[in-house]
């Protein structure tokens, strides 16, 4: 009550503007809420009658100011994702929890252990999810033909067997996993493009079914984007190891950006993609069929043949994988 006491007097001599307030004691580790109807009640209360004052427990919230609400959330979920644990709460406050958590990150991951955002550990936490080592197969049927749409999904424990490392001279900044038919086939691609003068690189590849609903729940939840071009976990290409996003030098190897479709690099791949067995899943003017914005960067690997049926017919892969079900669609 010491320091409530305290916080009273110097609300006082704030004068005519302090009420409605939330003030922090971080020695006592408690928050006062002080609330008054007007001003000139406040000051009398103030001086009269302290029992107005409503004293509630709390944790510590230390909000570090050069930290926005959404990033300390971002950094939260992410400390979440990445240990497993729910030992951290979602709330848009930087606690002694998430200090601790992000100190236990940054000494896992050799960074210098500053306990805040800083800008090493900015760039370590938004590449992180890209930075999966491949992981092991699930043992399941192979699903690299499955049709994927934001209805049809596959299962959360899905992840494909064989799973393989790009080399980074064909990737943007991180390693990336894919199935060996489609790292070889997406390798050949980037030779051929830059044989002609372009230079592509890979900015995502496999994605878990953990990293994608990480992706979409930063994409919608925390940054608030409206644009659809995340999908929903468990209903991504990207988990079944056979889709690339590229990119081109012509826009800076800039990830997923809408400048890629007016891109030289788009251009030849639009012209050239197909002979190596990748068709785009989103083309623009087929959202209403695929449910998603135009992704200029986003191509599924189905084997020339197929990529080249889908293109003389003029159909998106979902509609033709769909088509296909039932049969014996190999690649
Ligand atoms: N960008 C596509 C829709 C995905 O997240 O799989
Ligand atoms: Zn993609």
């Amino acid at each position: 009550m010491k320091h409530v006491e305290g916080t009273i007097v110097a609300l006082f001599l704030m004068g005519a503007f302090s009420f409605g307030f939330t003030l922090l004691s971080r020695e006592t580790n408690t928050i006062a809420v002080l609330r008054a109807k007007d001003n000139s009640a406040l000051i009398l209360n103030a001086v009269t009658a302290p029992e107005v004052v409503k004293e509630t427990s709390g944790i510590a919230q230390e909000v570090l100011p050069e930290m926005t609400e959404a990033e300390i959330s971002t950094l939260k979920i992410f400390l979440r994702a990445y240990y497993q644990t729910e030992k951290i709460n979602t709330t848009p406050y930087f606690d002694t929890d998430t200090k601790a958590l992000l100190l236990k990150y940054q000494r896992d991951t050799a960074l210098p252990e500053t306990g805040i955002l800083d800008t090493a550990t900015r760039k370590s936490i938004t590449d992180a999810p890209f930075r999966t080592h491949c992981p092991k197969g699930s043992g399941d049927v192979d699903a690299s033909m499955t049709p994927i749409s934001p209805t049809q999904g596959i299962s959360k424990t899905y992840t494909p067997d064989g799973l393989i490392a790009m080399p980074s001279l064909y990737t943007k900044n991180t390693s990336f996993c894919l199935t060996q038919r489609t790292r070889d086939a997406v390798m050949a691609l980037i030779d051929g493009a830059r044989a002609d003068g372009f230079s592509i690189k890979v900015s995502s590849a496999f994605r878990s079914y953990a990293t994608q609903a990480y992706l979409y729940r930063m994409h919608f939840d925390i940054l608030k984007l409206t644009r659809k071009t995340v999908a929903v976990a468990g209903h991504s290409e990207h988990q079944l190891g056979v889709a690339v996003d590229l990119t081109g030098a012509s826009i800076g190897f800039k990830s997923a950006s809408a400048y890629f479709k007016t891109s030289p690099e788009y251009t030849w791949l639009i012209a050239h993609a197909g002979e190596y067995g990748f068709v785009q899943s989103y083309p623009t003017g087929k959202e209403t069929i695929t449910g998603y914005a135009g992704e200029p960067w986003h191509f599924r690997y189905v084997g020339k043949e197929i990529a080249n049926e889908i293109l003389k017919e003029e159909i998106t892969v979902y509609e033709y994988l769909n088509k296909m079900t039932g049969e014996a669609v190999s690649i």
